[in-house]
């Protein structure tokens, strides 16, 4: 069996490592994507510790120049990867989410939408760019790792970066679906739900665990899964 390798943005903490660590349970190498070295240090030796073959590469998602140099750094690996996990994100705005007055659309500055974008949705966009390329072969999983916050269907006021910014990954999401189909290249939005992590604060509802098996359930989908679909644990939600 050859080897299956997956990329994961954010791998040093919060689900992003989580996800890192049940793909590499299932025998995936994790290519860990990190912009700070010393945490992306130990979270790649953690891994190991665990028995997983984990590498870490260094880059910054809003770094254009960042994301070539990974792609550089990658190519000079692997011609091949199986997974992307676009799960680096960032919410710029209060994640006090008992006080939505902190984050109402009347005070947050446009500076602090185009930073929300740079990191969740405009670095995901150049990932894919990216990566296409090493699933031509044998297609490929991407999983843009979205919100609730992000649902037109559920659009309420307040935080205006992130919603915005989670709504248009959710399109890149539909434009990539159609357009990587012929490669059997399957592209999923995925909520994780509310997550015990630095992002979701102490009073989430939910474990890494049960945020991550989402996210792995559309990393790991076999070729009749569906694709240009928004999932919270494996089932299909409204955008
Ligand atoms: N937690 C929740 O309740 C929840 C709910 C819905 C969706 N999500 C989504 O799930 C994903 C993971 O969130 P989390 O809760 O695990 O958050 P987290 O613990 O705050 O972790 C965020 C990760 O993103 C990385 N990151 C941020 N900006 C980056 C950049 N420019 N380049 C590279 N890496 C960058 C961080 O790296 P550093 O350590 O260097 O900062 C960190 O590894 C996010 O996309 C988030 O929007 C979370």
């Amino acid at each position: 069996m050859s080897e299956k390798k997956a990329l994961i943005t954010g791998a040093n903490r919060g689900l992003g490592f989580e996800t890192a660590r049940e793909l590499g349970k299932k025998g995936y190498t994790i290519f860990l994507v990190c912009r700070d070295g010393q945490s992306g240090s130990e979270a790649t030796e953690k891994l190991k510790s665990e028995g997983i073959n984990a590498e870490l590469y260094l880059a910054d998602v809003t770094q254009v120049e960042s994301v070539r140099e990974l792609e550089r750094k990658i190519l000079s690996r692997t011609d091949s990867v199986d997974v992307l996990i676009n799960n680096a994100g960032v919410i710029f705005e209060s994640n006090d989410f008992t006080h939505p007055e902190h984050s109402s659309a009347l005070r947050v500055d446009r500076a602090l939408l185009m930073r929300s974008l740079e990191t969740n949705t405009l670095g995901p966009y150049q990932l894919i760019q990216m990566i296409v390329p090493f699933m031509t072969k044998k297609g490929g999983r991407i999983v843009n790792v979205s919100s609730g916050m992000g649902q037109l269907s559920e659009m309420g006021g307040s935080w205006p970066g992130y919603r915005i910014s989670k709504t248009a990954l959710n399109a890149l999401t539909r434009i990539f679906s159609e357009e990587l189909k012929p490669q059997n290249i399957k592209v999923n939005s995925v909520c994780p739900g509310w997550v015990r992590t630095d992002m979701g604060g102490p009073n989430a509802t939910r474990s890494l665990q049960e945020g991550a098996s989402g996210i792995v359930w559309a990393a790991t989908l076999d070729d009749s899964g569906p694709t240009g679909g928004f999932f919270r644990d494996g089932q299909p939600i409204d955008w």
